[in-house]
C-alpha cells in the first residue's frame, strides 16, 4: 500500500510517500480501507519527534481515519451492538499508522458512522470533539450559563469546544490570532479575544470580575499560569496540550521547548484547596482503555451531529501525498478548523 512515512524527525519535508507492506489484522482487529485522515496537532509533534511515545523513524504518523471495513477478524466484535461487517462505514482511532491507504484498528476503537455522515466529517470528529466533550462535560461538569475560555478557538479542538459550548448554553470567551477574529464572531463566540491586541486575563476579568468556571489551555508554558488567573472559586483549568513547544517552521527547537517547560507553573495542592480550583489533565490517548466511557461520549457527539447541533469545520482537504504541504499549512496557522488528507 501507499503510505506517508516520516524518514527522520524534522520539518514537513521529512515526509516521503512510499510503498510499504499492507497491515495484517490480528484477533480483535479490523482491516479498514482509508478514505479520509484527520490531521491533528499531535501529528505535527510526532513528525518533529517531540510527542510522547513516538517511535523511531521510519514510521507512519496519525491518530484518526474514516473509511470502509474490508476484513473482520475473529474476536473483533464491538463492545456493544452488531458485529462489524465488510462494507461498514466507520471511523477509527489508531495509534500511529493513519497516513496510509489501509489501517488496522482494535474493534473497541472503531465506531460506525451515523447515516449520511461524509468520510471527511467522520475523520474530523473523534479526536477534536472527544477532547472537548470529555474536558468540558465529563471532567468539568459544565452547566448552562457557565463561562468558559477556549484558547485556539479557531483550531480543530477550539471550534469543537465552541460548538459544544453553544449547544449547551455556555458563555464563551475565545482567543485566536488577528486573522481569525471575524470567524470567531461569525460562529458566535461571545467574547472574541485577539491575543496580539489584548491581554486575555484582563478581558475575562473585565466581564467576570469574580472569575469564570473553566479554561481549556493547550498552549502551555506561561499560558497555564495566566489561564489559572481567569478562574473563580470552583473553577477548572483543563491542560491538554503544549503547542508552545512547536516553533513556526515545524523544526525541533530544544531552546523553545526548554523555555516553555521552565515557564510551566508548579501547582501546590494546598493552594488549589485554599482557592477551591482544580487543575485537570486530559490525554485522549491514555483514555482509550476506558472503552465504555469513550464510546458513550462519541455516541452523544454523533447524536448531536445527527440533530444538527454540531458540524465539523473543514479548513482544507489535501491528497495523501501532499501531507507535507498540509502540515506546513498548520504550522503557518492558516487553518480555521480541521485539515484532512483524502485517499482516492
Ligand atoms: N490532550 C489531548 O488528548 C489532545 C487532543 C487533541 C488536541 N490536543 C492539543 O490541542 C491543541 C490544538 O490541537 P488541534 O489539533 O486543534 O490544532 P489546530 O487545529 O492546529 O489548532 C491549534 C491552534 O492553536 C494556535 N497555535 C498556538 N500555538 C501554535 C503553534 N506553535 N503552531 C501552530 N498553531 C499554534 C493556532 O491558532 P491561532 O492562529 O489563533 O494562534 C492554531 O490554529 C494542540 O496543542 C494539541 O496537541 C490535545
Amino acid at each position: 500500500m501507499r503510505a506517508l512515512v516520516v524518514r527522520r524527525y524534522g520539518s514537513p519535508e521529512v515526509f516521503e510517500s512510499q510503498q510499504v507492506p499492507d497491515p495484517q489484522p490480528k484477533a480483535g482487529e479490523l482491516l479498514i480501507r482509508v478514505k479520509a485522515i484527520g490531521i491533528n496537532f499531535a501529528d505535527l509533534l510526532q513528525r518533529m519527534g517531540i510527542y510522547p511515545g513516538t517511535p523511531k523513524p521510519p514510521f507512519i504518523p496519525g491518530l484518526e481515519i474514516a473509511g470502509v471495513v474490508e476484513k473482520v477478524v475473529e474476536g473483533s466484535r464491538p463492545p456493544e451492538g452488531e458485529q462489524f461487517k465488510p462494507g461498514d462505514a466507520v471511523t477509527a482511532l489508531t495509534n500511529f499508522n493513519a497516513y496510509a491507504e489501509w489501517v488496522v484498528a482494535p474493534a473497541r476503537q472503531v465506531h460506525r458512522l451515523p447515516a449520511g455522515m461524509k468520510f471527511d466529517d467522520g475523520a474530523a470528529i473523534p479526536v477534536n470533539y472527544l477532547t472537548a466533550y470529555h474536558s468540558m462535560f465529563t471532567m468539568s461538569n459544565l452547566q448552562p450559563g457557565d463561562r468558559i475560555l477556549i484558547h485556539g478557538a479557531a483550531g480543530g479542538v477550539g471550534i469543537a469546544a465552541v460548538q459544544l459550548a453553544r449547544a449547551r448554553g455556555l458563555v464563551t470567551f475565545g482567543t485566536a490570532g488577528p486573522a481569525k477574529q471575524e470567524y470567531l464572531r461569525k460562529m458566535g463566540v461571545d467574547h472574541a479575544i485577539d491575543y496580539e491586541k489584548s491581554d486575555f486575563v484582563d478581558v475575562v476579568r473585565k466581564f467576570a470580575p469574580d472569575g469564570i468556571e473553566m479554561v481549556m489551555d493547550p498552549i502551555g508554558g506561561k499560558s497555564f499560569s495566566r489561564s489559572y488567573k481567569c478562574l473563580g472559586p470552583g473553577g477548572r483549568l483543563v491542560v491538554y496540550g503544549f503547542s508552545a513547544a512547536a516553533g513556526p517552521g515545524g523544526k525541533r527547537s530544544v531552546l523553545r521547548g526548554l523555555t516553555a517547560l521552565l515557564q510551566t507553573p508548579r501547582f501546590s495542592p494546598l493552594k488549589l484547596m485554599g482557592e477551591s480550583i482544580s487543575v485537570i489533565g486530559v490525554n485522549l490517548g491514555r483514555m482509550q482503555s476506558r472503552t465504555a466511557l469513550m464510546r458513550s461520549e462519541l455516541d452523544e457527539i454523533f447524536q448531536m451531529y445527527s440533530t444538527g447541533k454540531i458540524k465539523p469545520v473543514i479548513s482544507k482537504t489535501f491528497p495523501l501525498d501532499q501531507g507535507a504541504v498540509a502540515h506546513q499549512y498548520m504550522h503557518d496557522r492558516k487553518n480555521i478548523g480541521k485539515v484532512i488528507l483524502s485517499v482516492k
